[in-house]
């Protein structure tokens, strides 16, 4: 069977995203309310997360709250942010044991009180770890991302600290909050949709998208393993030619 184990180390992507969804859907082809779903969705963040901290992977962001994903059904938010603040509770443990250092991009601001207070508190108590960049993307769309740094960029331009000629794509990048980050290698989608829905629109510029056709809630170790093999037997041309890269 193919396995974490099992998987060649070399050629790993460094920065990996995910797009978990399909919570929904999962829990209504049971039957159950979608609140099930997000709550069977948290061990496949718990699995995924271990796995590729066990690969050795260095960046893993997630895309677990988008700035559209306020507009959903009240009670709906309350019990995703509710099973955020659990979460973070409880795998405090997890991301100890396996040197994992937890970061949050998004307008974090905008999170209730009592899940911003949390995980500030688990951001701080992982600072040290020097294992795996866990990123959570909490009230995340990249468009906002992209209007902020436009705004800071402007504030600077009017200030006279950077002038008009000199902004490039690394003043750009340094005003995002994926500013410690490398781009995007592999971002994976789970659920069957082909979109994007407003994700790490400028860190994606250069990725590998793999679009996998199982809901959140059923993604396992197997699927990891498929996602990354299936990357590692692409060929990342950045514009050139396959035999320049020979
Ligand atoms: C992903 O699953 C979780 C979040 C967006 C928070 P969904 O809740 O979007 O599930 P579907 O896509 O409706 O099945
Ligand atoms: C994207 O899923 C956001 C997250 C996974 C957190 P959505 O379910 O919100 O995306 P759309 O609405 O189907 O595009
Ligand atoms: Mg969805």
């Amino acid at each position: 069977m193919n396995t974490i184990d099992t998987i060649n180390k070399e050629n790993l992507p460094k920065h990996l995203a995910i797009i978990m969804d399909g919570n929904g859907r999962w829990a209504k082809e049971k039957g159950k309310l979608r609140v099930f779903g997000h709550e069977n969705g948290v061990t496949a963040v718990r699995q995924t997360v271990e796995n590729c901290a066990k690969l050795q992977i260095k960046f893993l962001t997630l895309y677990a709250f988008s700035t559209e994903n306020w507009n959903r059904p009240k009670i709906e938010v309350e019990t995703l942010m509710r099973l955020l603040v659990s979460s973070l509770k409880k795998e405090l443990k997890t991301l100890t044991k396996n040197n994992i250092r937890l970061n949050a991009i998004g307008n974090i601001s905008s999170l209730p009180k009592k899940a911003h207070r949390e995980l500030n508190e688990v951001i701080s108590k992982t600072k040290e770890n020097t294992g795996m960049t866990l990123t959570l993307a909490l009230s995340y769309g990249a468009r906002e991302e992209i209007k902020n740094a436009i705004q800071q960029i402007a504030v600077k331009v009017k200030n006279n600290i950077i002038s008009p000629e000199n902004i490039d794509e690394t003043i750009i990048n340094t005003h995002l909050y994926t500013h410690d980050m490398p781009d995007v290698d592999l971002l994976i989608r789970t659920s069957g949709e082909h979109r994007i829905s407003n994700f790490l629109l400028w860190q994606i510029a250069y990725a590998e998208l793999y679009f996998v056709n199982v809901f959140w809630p059923d993604f396992s170790e197997l699927h990891l393993v498929e996602a990354i093999t299936n990357y590692q037997n692409r060929e990342r041309r950045f514009g050139k030619t396959s035999e320049q890269l020979k």
